[in-house]
């Protein structure tokens, strides 16, 4: 099952949801990917690598003439798979525009990797070729949403683009759910937002806002790892539950 994490507003957590919630499946015992999509590569630093120490990075499999896929695949954990970024990614970006069947390049690169459970794809914050690619690659997507009006509002724009999609090229695409992100129970507003939420879409998980969470980024550990214990992690980890449950 592939899942691409997207919302085209930035620092919705689209990065830190995709890491821990892949951590927390691979931990439960299946077999995880994660792509990073985004030239900014905050996945891969995430993890504690440099984008450079790797030989291939996500760049060799939408080129034009692509490496096997295997070959861009890194384990960085058990049973933990990443295919790095890099900021080429950008300028390669450019390229794909001018290439046929440009939304499906990633799709068809994917089809090789049919050993994975979960296939989690970290898109970068804008509604680009990219992001257009994982969609069409997805059977489904998860959505980070942080509970303020704008962002509310601004995931009329991904069901649209999510619905041409469908129309378009991928007809089995839908949400699986919404992730709440960086709530603070103490704004009236973000309670509101959260209401709002839940009675429009299936929230599977809500994070509170909290420094914990950040405090791993220097030594490449998610909350996951480093704080099974915390509030955040135990979110992720009944994020991963609903993940399995529902695609058994
Ligand atoms: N629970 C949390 N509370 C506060 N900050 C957090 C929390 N979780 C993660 N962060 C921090 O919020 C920032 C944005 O997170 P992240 O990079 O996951 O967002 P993003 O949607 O992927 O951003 P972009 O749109 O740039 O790709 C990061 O610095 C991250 O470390
Ligand atoms: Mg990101």
């Amino acid at each position: 099952m592939i899942f691409a994490i997207a919302n085209q507003k930035g620092g919705v957590l689209k990065t830190t949801t995709t890491y821990n919630v892949s951590k927390a499946l691979a931990e439960a015992g299946k077999c995880v990917l994660m792509v990073d999509l985004d030239s900014q590569a905050s996945l891969t630093i995430s993890t504690g690598h440099e984008p450079s120490e790797y030989q291939n990075t996500i760049c060799d499999l939408l080129k034009k003439r692509p490496e096997k896929v295997e070959k861009c695949i890194y384990n960085i954990a058990e049973n933990l798979d990443l295919i790095p970024s890099i900021i080429d990614l950008a300028s390669l970006e450019m390229e794909l525009m001018s290439r046929t069947a440009r939304e499906s390049v990633l799709s068809r690169a994917l089809e090789e990797a049919a050993k994975y459970d979960f296939i989690l794809i970290d898109c970068p914050p804008q509604l680009s070729i990219l992001t257009l690619n994982a969609l069409a690659a997805a059977d489904a997507v998860i959505i980070p949403c942080k509970t303020d009006y704008l962002s509310y509002r601004g995931l009329e724009q991904l069901e649209n683009t999510i619905d041409e999609v469908q129309d378009l090229v991928n007809p089995d695409l839908h949400i699986f759910g919404i992730v709440a992100t960086l709530y603070e129970m103490v704004v009236k507003d973000h309670n509101e937002i959260l209401d709002m939420l839940k009675e429009k879409y299936n929230v599977i998980g809500v994070t509170k806002k909290s420094a914990l969470a950040t405090k791993g980024i220097y030594d490449g550990k998610c909350v996951v790892e480093r704080d099974p214990r915390s509030e955040i992690a135990k979110e992720y980890v009944k994020i991963a539950n609903i993940i399995m449950k529902g695609c058994k």
